[in-house]
């Protein structure tokens, strides 16, 4: 994602997530991290006819990873294009060295959750009222590689659910 992407991005941010989209500020201050030698952050487009069609963003502290975001237009859902953007972000955790990945999801997200429990992400516990101001709870799920072979094993191929075409890119 490049700052000329905001502007799209926060289209679609505004209508996956009506409650809590994150504003203009936040995705320029991701963006600052996210380039260089020194970059803590992962965050890609995926473009389908020079249209963004997804978005996705990781951070990487240490050796934990966070999934900060993860969406798909909606006229995209289905097609494993989230798959797709879940696996870019586990090859870059695995890039920086993660040795877990976490992320928060609200618990009424059962798509989102199925998602990533596929991938062998599990439930770790609750975040009460993480999600304000609809004071929505939220599940910690966790995704270890204590097993040694990388956060991106479990993950299906990106073409195992036919999105050829959709260019995924930074
Ligand atoms: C959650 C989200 C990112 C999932 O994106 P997606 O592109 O629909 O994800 P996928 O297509 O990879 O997988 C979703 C489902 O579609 C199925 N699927 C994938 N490809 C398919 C295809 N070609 N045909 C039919 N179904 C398919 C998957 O098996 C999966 O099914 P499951 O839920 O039963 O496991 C998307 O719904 C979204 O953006 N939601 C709003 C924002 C949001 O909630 N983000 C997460 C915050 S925690």
């Amino acid at each position: 994602m490049r700052w000329w992407d905001i502007d799209p991005v926060l289209e679609l941010e505004k209508d996956l997530f009506p409650e809590d989209a994150w504003s203009r500020g936040m995705f320029w201050s991701e963006l600052a991290h996210s380039r260089g030698p020194e970059a803590t952050r992962r965050y890609v487009v995926a473009v389908e006819d020079e249209r963004i069609v997804g978005y996705a963003g990781l951070v990487a502290s240490g050796d934990q990873g966070d999934i900060q975001t993860i969406a798909v237009a909606r006229d995209h859902w289905g097609t494993g294009l989230g798959s797709r953007l879940l696996t870019e972000l586990l090859r870059a955790a695995t890039a920086f060295e993660c040795a877990e990945v976490m992320l928060e999801c609200r618990v009424d997200n059962v798509r989102a959750q199925k998602l990533y429990e596929r991938f062998g992400f599990e439930p770790i516990g609750f975040r009460r009222g993480y999600y304000q101001p609809g004071n929505v709870d939220a599940l910690v799920m966790r995704l270890s590689t204590a097993s040694g072979s990388g956060p991106a094993a479990g993950a299906p191929a990106p073409s195992d659910h036919g999105v050829q075409g959709t260019d995924t890119h930074d």
